[in-house]
């Protein structure tokens, strides 16, 4: 089929679409180095920049595609709802939706989305999508079940005028059961920027990539290998944990600092997630109706639901569509990355020393041999 891909970033739902098949013929995406991506990984596709500025969507698409921006949304951002001026462009979608009448809408986002405003910026945005006559599907998925290791949980909606969604996003559940914390054994990912009130960290994976803060300084995970190193992934691996091939956003460095590539990476969809989907688009499963549930009216949403056309149900599945195991971090990794630096590790430890968090036994020591190792002083720690 023929896709829109609006808000398309470097293209990560566009890519899995097309390697199951699907064919992009139009993107948008307004931030200079996405655009130098998509340029140079998808040179025949028309790029255009803002959204808003599109008056309509070539006639023969049948998928529309949007990841739209989830600063506002996220747990990082300031929390402004859906009326929020960037958030605010998912009625873009609506609005050249309702001229081009796709057969398929794709909306992914973070699950903070089923929180926000109280579970009303999400039920407002199926209200959209029912009022153009659509049926609805959401599901939570995380990344981690389709083979690469990164914790990465993300909505995805499917919606249709003439076919059920429910058959795409809920035909597929496997449950892949999750690696124990085992340090010395394999690797842990974690957030060295965080440790005081809570601690993103995966066991054998690394926690979710993220976009950077509202002012663009991105934020990678540290990894704690099984020998006792602390580093920094290479951004390559970042681009290979999202399902990319390295070096993906090279092309971004002709245009900006080469710290732009990490936001890039942060903020796409994970590739064989999107595959996964193109595929079932293709070819819509069976929904087992025993999954249904009741749906909320008011407050907190389930993590996967859906509309057949008259009522909305809560649908009772996991995140897991496949269960793809992972190959452990450590032989992952292809590239050397720089060790932790002596003052983020000792910025790090002095958070952690404050926190009222419970370390997995070994973790602290373990960072605190790392600190010693790169030269850190515990008087920086005691500074930090
Ligand atoms: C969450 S990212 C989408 C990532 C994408 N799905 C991928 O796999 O790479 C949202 C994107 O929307 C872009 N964006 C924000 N406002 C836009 C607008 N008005 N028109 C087009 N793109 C916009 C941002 O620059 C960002 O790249």
């Amino acid at each position: 089929m023929k896709v829109a891909g609006l808000f398309a970033g470097i293209g990560g739902l566009e890519v899995g679409f097309a390697q199951a098949g699907h064919e992009a013929v139009l993107l948008s995406e307004v931030l200079t180095p996405a655009r130098a991506v998509l340029s140079e990984r998808m040179p025949d596709v028309d790029l255009r920049g803002d959204v808003c500025e599109l008056k309509a969507l070539p006639g023969d698409v049948e998928i529309v595609t949007a990841g739209f921006p989830c600063q506002d949304l996220s747990q990082a951002g300031q929390v402004r709802g859906l009326d929020g001026l960037r958030s605010g462009l998912v009625g873009e979608v609506f609005r050249l939706a309702a001229d081009a009448k796709p057969r398929w809408i794709v909306l992914e986002n973070v699950p903070f989305m089923l929180q926000l405003s109280g579970g009303d910026a999400m039920r407002r945005i199926v209200d959209s999508l029912e009022e153009l006559g659509y049926r609805w599907a959401w599901r939570v998925v995380d990344t981690f079940a389709f083979g690469l290791p990164q914790r990465r949980e993300r909505v995805i909606l499917v919606a249709s005028r003439t076919e059920d969604p429910s058959a795409v996003l809920f035909a597929d559940e496997a449950r892949l059961q999750r690696p124990e914390t085992a340090l010395g054994r394999v690797a842990h990912g974690f957030y060295w920027t965080e440790g005081r009130a809570g601690l993103g960290w995966a066991p054998d994976g690394v926690p979710t990539l993220k976009n950077g803060s509202s002012v663009g300084i991105p934020s990678p995970p540290a990894i704690l290998m099984p020998d006792g190193r602390v580093v920094k992934p290479d951004l390559r691996d970042a681009e290979r944990l999202q399902g990319f091939e390295a070096d993906w956003t090279l092309a971004a460095e002709n245009v900006g600092r080469a710290s732009a590539r990490w936001a890039l990476v942060g903020s796409a969809v994970s590739v064989p997630v999107a595959e996964w989907l193109g595929r079932r688009l293709v070819e819509p499963g069976a929904y087992d109706q025993g999954l249904d549930g009741d749906f909320p009216l008011t407050g907190r949403l389930p993590k996967a639901a859906r509309f057949d056309g008259r009522v909305r149900r809560t649908v009772r599945i996991g995140t897991d569509p496949v269960a793809v195991r992972p190959a452990h971090l450590h032989e992952f990794l292809r590239y050397e990355g720089p060790p932790l630096s002596a003052r983020a590790t000792a910025g790090f430890l002095g958070r952690t020393a404050v926190a009222k968090l419970r370390f997995a036994p070994g973790f602290i020591a373990a960072i605190e041999a790392h600190l010693a190792s790169v030269g850190g002083a515990p008087a920086l720690k005691a500074a930090a």
